[in-house]
């Protein structure tokens, strides 16, 4: 089965590197136009950019900190002007913060990653469903983590940040639904990219790591990025108000392969 997204309009948000590059190009090669969205790196963005036109699709790039609701405001009336609306949202932008205990960490800090990972896919999804909704067609795909569901120390921000978006996806499908729109979730188990690269890059930690993963591999972003064509295609016509895990059964909780 082929699958198509000729003439969609995509946002891919955080789409300049990691998963949303990958992302962005895979939308492109099925045909979609796609809007790649970044906060620095110009470069990155343009060359993500080269490669979403040299896959076949149409792109431009779009700055704007997801984090503000006026440039989020902003970057969606640019869409409009450029495409007259928008089809699909892809949100995945997103910090996982410096490791910190609870009780030793900045709240500044904390706070920051709520906003980009929770009230920047919030944000997002507010602008696109103001549009689909009425246009009775589209899809919002929410990219979290497995730490949607598995505690990570030092991490409290983050997990709150993917289990909130987890649940925030579940009720904006319950409201979207009747609409003909769909809301989901993909979480990425532990992908190779820029934001892991002090485990991977480290052998000991990656040795941890792969203990923690059925499938004894890190993911690669195109393993994302297939899954997320599948998601925001009509060959997922059926799939909502829910969170596909991508994750090489690291949520299988593996030590449990042994004892209990
Ligand atoms: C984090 C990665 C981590 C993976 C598995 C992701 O959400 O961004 O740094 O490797 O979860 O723990």
């Amino acid at each position: 089965m082929e699958i198509r997204l000729d003439g969609r309009r995509a946002l891919v948000t955080g789409a300049n590197s990691g998963i949303g590059a990958a992302i962005a190009e895979a939308l492109g090669a099925a045909g979609a136009r796609v809007a790649i969205n970044y906060l620095a790196g110009d470069e990155a963005a343009e060359a993500v950019a080269g490669r979403v036109r040299a896959a076949g699709g149409e792109a431009l790039t779009v700055k704007a900190d997801v984090g503000s609701l006026d440039e989020v405001e902003e970057m969606f009336g640019k869409l409009d002007r450029a495409w007259g609306g928008i089809d699909v949202l892809v949100n995945n932008a997103g910090i996982d913060g410096a490791r910190a205990e609870a009780w030793a960490s900045d709240p500044a800090a904390w706070r920051k990653v709520i906003d980009v990972d929770l009230i920047g896919a919030y944000a997002c999804a507010r602008q696109a469903l103001a549009r689909m909704v009425p246009a009775g067609h589209g899809v919002v795909l929410t990219v979290t983590s497995v730490h949607e569901v598995i505690a990570w120390s030092g991490y409290s921000a983050y997990t709150a940040a993917k289990a909130g978006a987890g649940m925030m996806t579940r009720t904006l499908a319950q409201e979207a639904a009747p609409h003909g729109v769909r809301v989901l979730a993909l979480a990425p188990g532990a992908i190779k990219t820029d934001i892991n690269r002090s485990v991977w890059s480290d052998p000991e930690a990656l040795r941890d790591l792969l203990e923690k993963i059925p499938l004894n591999r890190l993911g690669e972003p195109e393993d994302v990025a297939r899954m997320a064509v599948v998601l925001v295609s009509d060959v997922a016509s059926y799939v909502t108000g829910t969170t596909v895990f991508v994750d090489g059964a690291m949520t299988d909780y593996p030590d449990f392969a042994h004892g209990g």
